[in-house]
């Protein structure tokens, strides 16, 4: 052989070798031992031997070959690990893609596909992640998919759900722990009955549900609005029910797993800072947990009072304990007294919600709202409708409910509407026109209210100074001293007296100590005109900012009637509310001293309602006299 030859040939046989060692295939003759991988075409996913955590056994599974971080995404023998690194993946005699033991005839795992024809089928790892098993023939028919069996682990452009033709249903599983990816207790699967949902289940209990498909969206996964990097499907037909999340920039690296602990994650790959990034899960808050307020409870996270659980318009909670400990679970029942499908029924809109659970709903996707509302009407055991898909156009298609409401729960800025058949009563208390109904009659008492309390006090002060001037014939004799305690004697009693100390209240303030204050009532502290005087501002000697109201000596009334009008207020109001401090009178002076307020006018001050009322009554009374 000519030297050239030679080379060429050895050349031919390196390359050749190179090949065979970067293969994505399994076949007949090349098949894989515990240390080797084959590797996608595009260099992005693998599959070999690994043990998961802490774990020596040996499993068959795939992998991201160009992330750093070993993050397996399916598993072959996940029920039936092999012990030791004798395990072998090659095509079996039948055809099928096994995975053998030492000294072992029957197979640790196995495709498992009866195959007729060629039986020297490919099985080959895709850039997608999904290992197929192709039939050596001109049709290269799809055997068997990795796909088809996936184990806790979601990428992009895998189906979830059920097909009805073949009869595969794909579901995630979590695996039992970080150790073993053996079938934990968590799955992630369609349920088809009613109108479609996605279930999170713990064993066969429902453990956190999407809610249906909105036309755009989970119902239950408001999150999860229409963006530039994902791309998703919800296939409905009577072929099959699925949903695929594709990705619309290939280079996006992303997957959603059912974890150990009953979390439905997704993560994303971020490239620079070379780890996966929880991107999004659920559930999040007690209210997504299936069921956490009961039948016809739903749940709302923003509760302003204690309790989550709310129930849904006429229905009571079922046991009145249960909801008193803050246990939801029992849910609720309709209010005694009221039967459906009498006349002057109607429907009470709760927004915002996640729909209760829609597998026992009834579709029709021909009908809009307001078909759908009559038609609920019309039919005895329709308790509540909404829109199927409420996020196209403003709404279609028509669900109605005929049992319990299971499930639902309120989002602050988004779900959608359901309507909740209630009797005339209730509709009375709910719509529009009941409340209404209900702010009028509040309107009507707070006015009344306020006249009453305008009209009576000053018919009080008159009955009181009837009293006092009973009274003071008695007591003639008995010379007038301008005490605090001895002003209070003269208008109230004794019996009063004790009252008003006993309560703190109004003290007297000296002439001499507010002239102080406001530097002989000098024009540099007068802070304005009021109606009924001018106001002054001043400081105290502890330091105490005040503001002193000068009433008009014009203003007509006398000392008596001051002294009458300043115990009735300290009687009347309370001190902090009011920041009123007390009053002072000498001679013809009377003034009324406030807490000094800055920047405020005190005619302008008003410290809430009742503040307000005792100013004007003030103000009322004054202008009487
Ligand atoms: C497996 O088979 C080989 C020969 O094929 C034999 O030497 C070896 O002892 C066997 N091992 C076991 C554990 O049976
Ligand atoms: C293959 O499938 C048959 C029946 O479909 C079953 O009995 C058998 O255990 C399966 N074998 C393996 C290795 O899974
Ligand atoms: C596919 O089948 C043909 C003929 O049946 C055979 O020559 C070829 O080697 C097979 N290829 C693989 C990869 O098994
Ligand atoms: C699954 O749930 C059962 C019952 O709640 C529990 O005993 C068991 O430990 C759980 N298994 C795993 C793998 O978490
Ligand atoms: C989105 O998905 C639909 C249906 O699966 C497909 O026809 C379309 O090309 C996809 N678009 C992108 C940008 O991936
Ligand atoms: C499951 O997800 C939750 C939320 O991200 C996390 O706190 C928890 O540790 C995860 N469990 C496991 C076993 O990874
Ligand atoms: C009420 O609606 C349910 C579900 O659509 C249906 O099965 C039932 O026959 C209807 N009843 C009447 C009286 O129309």
């Amino acid at each position: 052989m000519d030297p050239v030859k030679w080379l060429i040939s050895v050349l031919l046989l390196l390359f050749l070798s190179h090949l065979s060692i970067s293969t994505d295939t399994i076949t007949l003759d090349h098949f894989i031992k515990d240390n080797q991988v084959i590797v996608s075409s595009g260099k992005i996913f693998a599959l070999g031997f690994f043990s998961p955590g802490s774990s020596r056994n040996r499993y068959i599974g795939i992998w991201y070959h160009h992330i750093p971080e070993k993050t397996v995404v399916w598993v072959a023998n996940r029920e039936s690990p092999i012990k030791d690194n004798s395990g072998i993946l090659r095509i079996d005699s039948q055809g099928n893609l096994a995975l053998f033991q030492r000294n072992q005839t029957l197979p640790v795992w196995s495709t498992n596909v009866s195959i007729t024809g060629t039986r020297n089928s490919i099985a080959q790892i895709l850039d997608s992640g999904n290992l197929v098993l192709l039939q050596n023939d001109t049709r290269r028919a799809v055997l068997w998919e990795s796909f088809d069996y996936p184990t806790n682990s979601m990428l992009p452009f895998m189906k979830l759900g059920l097909s009805f033709r073949t009869g595969v249903e794909r579901v995630l599983t979590s695996w039992k722990s970080p150790d073993d990816p053996g079938i934990g207790n968590y799955s992630y699967r369609i349920n088809p009955s009613g109108f479609p949902q996605l279930y999170l289940y713990k064993g066969s209990d429902p453990w956190w549900r999407t809610g249906s498909w909105t036309g755009q969206r989970w119902s239950g996964v408001p999150e999860m609005t229409s963006n530039y990097i994902f791309n998703v499907s919800f296939v409905n037909t009577p072929d099959e029910v699925s949903i695929t999340y594709g990705v619309k920039k290939a280079s996006f690296i992303t997957r959603m797993i059912t974890n150990e602990t009953g979390i439905q994650q997704r993560f994303t790959w971020n490239n620079q800072a070379r780890h996966w990034i929880g991107f999004w899960s659920a559930p999040k808050d007690q209210c997504d947990f299936y069921g956490h307020c009961g039948p016809n409870g739903y749940c709302n996270p923003d509760h302003l009072d204690d309790f989550e659980c709310t129930c849904f318009p006429g229905f009571k909670p079922k046991s009145s304990e249960a909801w008193f400990i803050r246990d939801g679970a029992g849910g609720c029942v309709r209010k005694p007294g009221i039967s459906t499908c009498q006349k002057g029924e109607g429907f009470v809109k709760v927004p915002r919600l996640k729909v209760p659970d829609t597998s026992a709903a009834h579709i029709d996707m021909s009908m809009g709202l307001k078909q759908c509302e009559n038609e609920c009407l019309r039919n005895c055991s329709c308790v509540a409708y909404a829109s199927a898909y409420a996020e196209i156009n403003g709404g279609i298609g028509c669900l109605t409910w005929h049992g319990d409401l299971i499930d639902a729960r309120t989002y602050a800025d988004a779900g959608q509407d359901l309507y909740i058949r209630v009797d005339a009563s209730e509709l009375a208390r709910f719509t529009k026109k009941g409340l209404f109904r209900k702010k009028v009659v509040l309107a009507v008492t707070i006015v009344s209210a306020a006249v009453l309390f305008l009209i009576l006090v000053p018919l009080l002060r008159c009955f009181v100074r009837r009293l006092r001037r009973a009274e003071r014939k008695r007591k003639r004799k008995n010379a007038f001293r301008f005490t605090s305690s001895s002003l209070f004697e003269d208008s109230v009693g004794e019996k009063d007296i004790d009252k008003s100390r006993r309560n703190g209240d109004l003290p007297f303030f000296d002439f001499s100590t507010i002239a102080k204050a406001t530097n002989n009532f000098s024009s540099d502290n007068k802070l304005g005109q009021g109606g009924f005087g001018a106001v002054y501002k001043g400081v105290l000697i502890n330091g105490n900012e005040i503001a002193v109201k000068r009433l008009s000596k014009y203003s007509g009334q006398g000392v008596e009637e001051f002294k009458n009008e300043i115990v009735l207020i300290a009687k009347l109001q309370h001190r902090n509310l009011v920041k009123m401090l007390g009053c002072c009178i000498q001679g013809e002076e009377k003034m009324l001293i406030y807490e000094f307020l800055p920047n405020k006018s005190l005619d302008s001050i008003v410290f809430g309602t009742s503040f307000f009322l005792f100013h004007m009554l003030l103000e009322t009374s004054l202008l009487n006299h």
